[in-house]
C-alpha cells in the first residue's frame, strides 16, 4: 500500500512537470504501458496473501482510473494550449491597410469629358452608336458608294462584305437623321477602327462627331462653334483657320487648323515650323446625304465636324506618340492623374 501511495505521488510530480503532449504520452506509457509501473504493481499481487489481494487490487485499479483521468485531462489542456499557440502564430491581420490602389481618368477620357461638357452647354445632345456598323451607314449613306476612290482614305476592318468596324463616327450621321428631324444638334463620341499603326495612327482611336441640321445654317456657324471649342481647349488666344478639303459627305469641306499651342504660332518642332496644327475635318452637310435620310435639302442644311480625341489629347498634353495612349503604362498615365 505504501508503494501505491509512493507511485501516486511521484506520478503527480512528473505529470506536473510535463509541458508537451509528447511528454504526457511518454508518461502514460511509463505508468500504464505493458511494462509500466502499474502493471508491475499488479504482477506483485501474487506475493500477497489471499486476504490482502482484493483490497490491493482495488487500490491499484483505483489508481489506474485516476491516472487515466488526469492524463486525459492534461492532454486536453495541452491540446487546447497548442491550438491557441498555432492560432496566434498563424494569425493574419486583416485590418492591415493594403497598398493604396491608384486610379485616374485616361487622357482621352479627360478630353472627351471636357468637350462633351462644352457642347452640352451649347445645347448639343450626346448620343452613342454601334461600333460594329453596316457598310451602308459607314459609307453608302455618306455618299461613298462601293468602289468609290474615297474608300481608300480609310483602311477598313471588314467583318463580312456588308458589316465592318466603323471607321468614323460619321456613320452616326445617317442613323441619326433617319430618326430625328431638324432641328438637330448632336455630338456622338466613340471608338473607331482602322487598319493602320504608327506613331500617329492607332488601329483603335476616338472621335467625336458633331452634327447640326436646321434652317439657314452657314459656314460661319461652323467656324464660330469650332473657334469656341478651340479657345476653351487650347487657350483664349488660339486662332482657327479653314483650308479647303474634300470629304464626300460635306460640301464644301474644310480641314481645320489651330495656332500651335506650344509656340503660339511662331513655329516650332510640334507644328513643324508652320505655326499651325491640323485639328479636324468639317464642312457643310452634303445635300445628297440629307436626301438619303429623307430630309428636304431645299429647306434644311447643316454642318458637321469630326474631332479626333486622341489627336486633341496629343496636342493639348504634348504627347509625341499615339501608341502611348494604349499601352497602359502607369508611369505615363500617372502624369494626367486627377
Ligand atoms: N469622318 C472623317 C474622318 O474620320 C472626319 C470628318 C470630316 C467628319 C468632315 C465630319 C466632317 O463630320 O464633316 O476622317
Amino acid at each position: 500500500m505504501d508503494k501505491i501511495e509512493q507511485i501516486k505521488s511521484v506520478f503527480h510530480d512528473e505529470l506536473a512537470a510535463c509541458s508537451t503532449i509528447a511528454a504526457v504520452q511518454e508518461l502514460k506509457v511509463k505508468y500504464l504501458g505493458k511494462t509500466g509501473e502499474l502493471t508491475g504493481l499488479l504482477k506483485s499481487i501474487k506475493d500477497l496473501s489471499a486476504e490482502e489481494r482484493p483490497s490491493f487490487g482495488a487500490k491499484v485499479n483505483e489508481l489506474r482510473n485516476l491516472m487515466e483521468a488526469v492524463l486525459a485531462e492534461k492532454l486536453d489542456e495541452l491540446k487546447v494550449a497548442e491550438l491557441q499557440r498555432r492560432l496566434q502564430e498563424e494569425r493574419i491581420d486583416v485590418s492591415l491597410t493594403a497598398t493604396k490602389p491608384w486610379g485616374a481618368l485616361h487622357p482621352v477620357t479627360l478630353i472627351q469629358n471636357e468637350i462633351t461638357e462644352l457642347m452640352v452647354a451649347m445645347g448639343f445632345e450626346v448620343l452613342s452608336g454601334p461600333e460594329i456598323e453596316t457598310d451602308y451607314y459607314n459609307f453608302q449613306a455618306l455618299n461613298i458608294p462601293e468602289d468609290h476612290p474615297a474608300r481608300d482614305m480609310q483602311d477598313t476592318f471588314y467583318i463580312t462584305d456588308s458589316i465592318l468596324l466603323r471607321t468614323q463616327t460619321s456613320a452616326m450621321q445617317a442613323r441619326l437623321m433617319e430618326k430625328k428631324k431638324p432641328p438637330i444638334k448632336v455630338i456622338c463620341p466613340g471608338k473607331v477602327f482602322r487598319s493602320d499603326s504608327d506613331a500617329s495612327h492607332s488601329p483603335v482611336f476616338h472621335q467625336i462627331e458633331g452634327l447640326v441640321v436646321d434652317k439657314n445654317i452657314t459656314l460661319c456657324d461652323l467656324k464660330g462653334t469650332l473657334e469656341y471649342i478651340a479657345a476653351r481647349m487650347f487657350g483664349e488666344n488660339t486662332k482657327v483657320r479653314f483650308r479647303p478639303s474634300f470629304f464626300p459627305f460635306t460640301e464644301p469641306s474644310v480641314e481645320v487648323d489651330v495656332t500651335c499651342s506650344n509656340c503660339g504660332g511662331k513655329g516650332c518642332s510640334l507644328c513643324k515650323g508652320t505655326g499651325w496644327i491640323e485639328l479636324l475635318g468639317a464642312g457643310m452637310v452634303n445635300p445628297c446625304v440629307l436626301e438619303n435620310c429623307g430630309i428636304d435639302s431645299k429647306k434644311y442644311n447643316g454642318f458637321a465636324f469630326g474631332i479626333g480625341m486622341d489627336r486633341f489629347a496629343m496636342i493639348k498634353y504634348g504627347i509625341p506618340d499615339i501608341r502611348l495612349l494604349f499601352e497602359n503604362d502607369q508611369r505615363f498615365l500617372k502624369q494626367f492623374g486627377k
